[in-house]
């Protein structure tokens, strides 16, 4: 584990040791310096975290040090001591950018606590700041807004570089708000066809007929309100792509009709003789268990496996929880832009309250979370109270909450089960022998349960 680096800066040798003594026994690593000179040669050879230095030494004073190490060295804290004598430069420090100024006499828990909170606040500038970066790029290499660390993620995103150009049919799934929509988009744009259309149709939407006029175009008078020619998707997706979305709904005569366009790209239009012939590339999308409606024989098979050439599974945000933080922070970025407002953070507790949430309705849900925060926050940061979710979300809440799309029991119960075992972990200080005995589980299970769950120790309480 990484331990921070403290540079004791002080020209009395008992306060340099004891303070160091002390701070080791804290699992800080320190070094020692007897003067101002001493403590920059330190900053040169070693990656330091932080500096207490006392004010009044001779030659070089803290102050100058201070200066001096801000304008080198300037994400060095500086946390500066002082006597009685001195309160005022103290004070006047900070602001040259001393995080903060300690009185003498010492107390051990007064350094302790400023060091420990100093530390903190760092870790958690850093850490928005490489996330701002790393949205930064994403958004400049253009591949705008797809945004995941997590590896599961990852992979996807080197599938979909790797399949864009080609012409194969691909079956996105996954559950409503994963980002099948924002995938498919960002197949057409990496492929050839980026400069020519890209045609959307929900399937859902529409009658029977009317999707099929949709699709494929009818002629006039071919059914009551048909008044006139109308040209389907698939012609005007032409050299372009077709992204048929909530495919699972198509109805057996559709079926058959879009099995026909993918086997030989040919089809007529509603009411029409002519056969059209077009150079369009499919993408579909589906929050239903294709398979599984294939079994029960609401879907076509040879379509199925049409379709399905090369599928891409984009798994539920609790899966990849570590993704959270920075689609949380791009949110934020978003909506504070759209609302005018000037909020830069979660707070700690806000953060874990969205890490321990199960997200049923995936990224769509944790947007309007944070617009809805960033809506009626009236502070520069946003706390757990502005978050609208679920407090406690119980089983059959879960499990409610898609009616519409009731999940296998195993994909229901992961959200719930990752919350207990981090309840029962975080009570057992991650401590694996007794967490599993509470858990009335085996150790193997569990650690093989925390490695589903991405459960590590350390990672801002995740
Ligand atoms: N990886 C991502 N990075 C940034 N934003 C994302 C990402 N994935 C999804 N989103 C955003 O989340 C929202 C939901 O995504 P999208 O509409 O693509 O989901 P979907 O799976 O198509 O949902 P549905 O099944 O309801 O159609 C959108 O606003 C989208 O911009
Ligand atoms: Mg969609």
């Amino acid at each position: 584990m990484h331990k921070n680096k403290i540079l004791i800066v002080d020209d009395d040798l008992i306060i340099r040791k004891s303070l160091a003594a002390m701070l080791n026994e804290e699992n800080y690593e320190t070094q020692v310096a007897a003067d101002s000179h001493e403590a920059l040669e330190h900053l040169k050879n070693t990656q330091i975290d932080l500096i207490l230095s006392d004010i009044s030494m001779p030659g070089m004073s803290g102050i100058d040090l201070l200066k001096e190490v801000k304008k080198f060295h300037s994400h060095v804290i500086v946390i500066l001591i002082t006597g009685y004598g001195t309160i005022e430069n103290a004070v006047e420090s900070i602001k040259y950018g001393a995080y903060d100024y300690i009185t003498k006499p010492l107390l051990d828990e007064q350094v302790k606590v400023v060091i420990q909170r100093s530390l903190e606040q760092q870790a958690l500038k850093n850490e928005n700041e490489k996330l701002k970066e790393q949205i930064l790029q994403i958004s400049e290499s253009g591949d705008s807004l797809l945004l995941g660390q997590d590896y599961k993620f990852q992979k996807i995103l080197e599938l979909v570089h790797t399949v864009a150009d080609s012409n194969a049919t691909i079956l996105i799934t996954g559950e409503s708000g994963t980002g099948k929509s924002m995938i498919a988009r960002s197949i057409h744009k990496f492929s050839g066809r980026a400069s020519q259309p890209f045609v959307e149709v929900s399937c859902g939407m529409l009658s029977e007929t009317l999707l099929e006029s949709e699709l494929f175009g009818h002629v006039k008078g071919s059914f009551t309100g048909a008044l006139n020619d109308k040209l389907g998707k698939f012609s005007m997706a032409d050299k372009g792509t077709i992204f048929l979305d909530e495919i699972a709904v198509a109805s057996p005569a559709l079926q058959l009709k879009l099995l026909r366009v993918l086997q030989d790209q040919k089809f007529e239009s509603v009411g029409g003789t002519e056969t059209i012939e077009v150079d369009t590339r499919v993408v579909a999308a589906t929050n239903h268990d294709l398979q599984k409606e294939v079994h029960e024989n609401r879907f076509r098979k040879d379509l199925f496996y049409r379709l399905n050439v090369i599928s891409i599974h984009i798994p539920p945000l609790r899966e990849r929880i570590t993704d959270v933080k920075i689609l949380a922070h791009h949110f934020l970025e978003k909506f504070c832009k759209q609302n005018n407002k000037d909020i830069h953070e979660f707070s700690p507790d806000a953060m874990t309250e969205l890490h321990n949430y199960t997200w049923p309705g995936n990224i769509r849900e944790l947007e309007n979370v944070v617009e809805r925060a960033v809506v009626l926050c009236k502070e520069k940061i946003i706390t757990q109270s502005y978050l609208s979710i679920v407090k406690e979300t119980n089983l059959t809440d879960t499990l409610l909450s898609s009616t519409d799309n009731i999940k296998s029991l195993e994909d229901s119960l992961a959200g719930p089960e990752r919350k207990i075992i981090k309840m029962a972990l975080d009570k057992n200080h991650w401590n694996r022998q007794g967490t599993a005995h509470m858990l009335g589980i085996n150790r193997t299970t569990l650690f093989h349960k925390m490695k589903k769950y991405n459960l590590h120790k350390n990672q801002g309480d995740i």
